[in-house]
């Protein structure tokens, strides 16, 4: 299979201020090691961290070696299994978090921008028919995130989603909702059994009630804060997932103000979070900065992707959310789905189908 293998290339780390140049090119096919899969891509996402300008790179990524390919967002079929996996088959259709840019990885084969990648089997969940490829691509890299931030003992440490969830009395706040993070963050929560308060613009609060989002808030009403401190009422705040810039502000005031655990886990990633914390710091509120790949290395990332999410949609406890918007075919225009990205989404995700 090895002349079979395409990738999109990043050849190098590009110029400042300007944005990542792609090139299509074979790549080697690298069969599976011990617990590892090769899946055939049939769509990807694409993220903001995709598409890094050449300084940011160095900042974000500092480790990543070039030639590199990169993306994290996989859906497709599995063509080899490595020794170990029992729970996948060729032939499966799956979606899988791609960690070729991971610090711990850093490898072209495992970037999701090809034909052939390679996935840690923990980190790969069976889909139903029903699930299209493209609309399964939006999971990966925000489910990850979503779920570093709620369940990692580092960050909010909440109790695990399961397919029979006992309601509980605490609140969990999505500030971002409409966010594929935020998507996420409401679908883990509420399936862990927790309450959910979030933001978003007035144009998504039905999409956020549609996924179960108890209560919904302007994220630019002036009175946000004080809106969502009485909906919190006397019951505790289990914990709040910043997602979005400027959402650290009113979080932190929230958790401040409110019972419960008063930790923030914010989606900017931990040096993001350093910069701007201290602006929000209050007495007694825990701020982190949530990395979305570190769920691999611990109970969360199997806890999601093997334990919990093939059944969730299955059953149609768990949704691929927000929904997909197919910019084109082939590797070719995931360059022209960044720029689109750069543009800004509300409540969808740029996909390509390969
Ligand atoms: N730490 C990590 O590992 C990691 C991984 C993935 C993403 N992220 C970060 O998480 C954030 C969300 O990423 P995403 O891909 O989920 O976003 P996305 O889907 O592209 O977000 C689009 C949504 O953002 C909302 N939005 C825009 N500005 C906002 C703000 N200032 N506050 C709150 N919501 C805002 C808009 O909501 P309305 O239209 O409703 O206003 C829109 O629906 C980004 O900052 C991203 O860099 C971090």
């Amino acid at each position: 299979m090895s002349d079979q293998n395409v990738a999109l290339w990043l050849p190098r780390q590009g110029l400042p201020k300007r944005g990542a140049r792609f090139e299509v090119g074979s790549a080697p096919y690298t069969p599976p090691a011990a617990n590892e899969v090769v899946v055939r891509v049939r769509a990807v996402a694409v993220n903001p961290v995709d598409a890094l300008p050449g300084f940011l790179y160095r900042v974000v990524l500092p480790w990543l070696t070039f030639p590199a390919v990169v993306g994290s967002d996989v859906a497709g079929e599995v063509v080899a299994v490595g020794t170990g996996v029992t729970r996948l088959r060729p032939g499966d259709r799956v979606l899988g978090h791609a960690f070729g840019v991971e610090k711990s990885q850093n490898r072209a084969a495992e970037g999701a921008f090809q034909h052939y990648v390679v996935l840690i089997q923990h980190m790969v969940s069976p889909i139903p028919g029903s699930l299209s490829f493209e609309q399964a691509a939006v999971l990966p890299l925000a489910l990850s995130t979503a779920a570093t931030g709620l369940f990692q003992q580092d960050h909010l440490g909440l109790a695990m989603p399961t397919a029979e969830p006992v309601e509980r009395s605490e609140t969990v706040l999505v500030w971002g909702g409409s966010t594929s993070v935020g998507s996420n963050a409401i679908q883990l929560a509420r399936n862990a059994g927790y309450r959910v308060v979030a933001t978003a613009s007035p144009h998504n609060f039905d999409y956020l009630r549609s996924l179960g989002a108890a209560e919904v808030v302007d994220r630019r009403s002036r009175t946000a804060v004080g809106e969502i401190v009485d909906l919190i009422g006397a019951g505790p705040l289990a914990g709040t997932l910043a997602i979005g810039s400027g959402s650290l502000v009113p979080a932190v005031a929230i958790a401040s103000r409110t019972t419960g655990g008063k930790r923030v886990a914010s989606a900017q990633p931990g040096w993001v979070t350093r910069i701007r914390g201290p602006r929000a710091r209050r007495p007694g509120v825990r701020v982190s900065g949530i990395w979305g790949g570190t769920l691999k290395d611990n109970e969360v990332g199997p806890g999601i992707y093997v334990d919990f999410l093939p059944a969730a949609l299955a059953t149609g406890a768990y949704r691929a959310a927000p929904d997909a918007t197919v910019v084109g075919h082939g590797l070719a225009r995931i360059p022209d789905a960044l720029r689109r990205l750069r543009g800004g989404v509300s409540a969808n995700k740029l996909v390509v189908t390969v």
